[in-house]
């Protein structure tokens, strides 16, 4: 693969471009990272000047797809089944539950899903307690080369690295030497969709919901970049709805768009009613 140039001016603009479009950030530090990841994209779709390249992204109506491919190229897929666990048990029983029990459909979103292993992990816990068809499951990504993985049903071995309740796996999860198998039932149950989480229209046409994950993605964001993302999440949240982060991220430090609350050891970011 031919290494294309990437000076300090073009870093500049061509990451900027990439934060403008899919809020990801790329630091000084990351030069050499993003040179080698744009490169490689830019050299398959022809080009031989990064500065081509970026004029191609930036005006072209005819580059969607191109963009498409490069922030396929560039979003970091790491996922697994039962990541995070504790809090998604945490919010089927405190508060999907009581709304399925009060005569709700709740609707939840999964607001970066990468490869499926978070969506289909809460399937299997809403099944376990009986609620997988009184639930409406939505999950997104950006990345259209995820979102073709999560619904080929098919999984890496690495998606498997942790087993909080064999129960579960031996219910849902075929496993062999190579790859993991979840059956069509489950992945059926859930609504994938390619959704861009700076896209307000998109995230509009989403509807309201009752929870919202949107867990290990606001970490490649900047925090003015997060706060938009965080303002565009409020607008779907009912009233009283929640919204888990993942437990390395928090939202303390942007004030009180959300009220943060403690539940069963998980910190929980509810919608106020004013
Ligand atoms: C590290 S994965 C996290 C997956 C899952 N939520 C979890 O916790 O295991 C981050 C995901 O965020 C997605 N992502 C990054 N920028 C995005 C954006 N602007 N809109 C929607 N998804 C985005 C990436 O494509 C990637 O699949």
């Amino acid at each position: 693969m031919t290494n294309l140039e990437l000076t300090p001016q073009l870093f500049t603009i061509l990451s900027a471009l990439i934060e403008e479009r899919v809020g990801l950030s790329y630091a000084p530090a990351d030069q050499a990272l993003l040179a080698f990841k744009v490169s490689g994209r830019a050299s398959e779709a022809g080009f031989e000047s990064l500065l081509d390249y970026y004029y191609f992204l930036r005006y072209d109506p005819a580059s969607e797809r191109e963009f498409e491919a490069l922030v396929n190229a560039l979003v970091v897929n790491e996922t697994f089944f039962f990541r995070e666990f504790m809090p998604l048990q945490m919010a089927v029983t405190q508060f999907l539950l009581p709304l399925v029990n009060s005569g709700h459909t709740p609707r939840v979103w999964c607001a970066a899903c990468s490869t499926g292993e978070e969506p289909l992990s809460f399937a299997m816990l809403l099944d376990q307690h009986g609620i997988l068809s009184k639930v409406e499951l939505v999950a997104t990504d950006v990345s259209s080369a995820a979102l073709e993985r999560a619904r080929s049903g098919r999984h890496s071995r690495r998606s498997l690295r942790q087993v909080p309740s064999p129960e579960l796996v031996n219910k849902w999860l075929s496993v062999d030497d190579n790859e993991i198998r979840v059956p069509s039932q489950l992945s059926s149950a859930i609504d994938w969709r390619r959704v861009n989480l700076f896209d307000e229209a998109a995230v509009r046409g989403l509807g309201n919901f009752d929870l919202i994950l949107c867990r290990n993605v606001l970490i490649y964001f900047r925090d003015q970049v997060v706060s938009t993302v965080v303002e565009f999440l409020k607008e779907r949240l009912r009233i009283d709805g929640a919204l888990l982060v993942g437990v390395s991220e928090s939202l303390m430090r942007f004030g009180s768009v959300l009220e943060c609350e403690e539940r069963a050891g998980v910190f929980v970011y509810r919608k106020p009613r004013v």
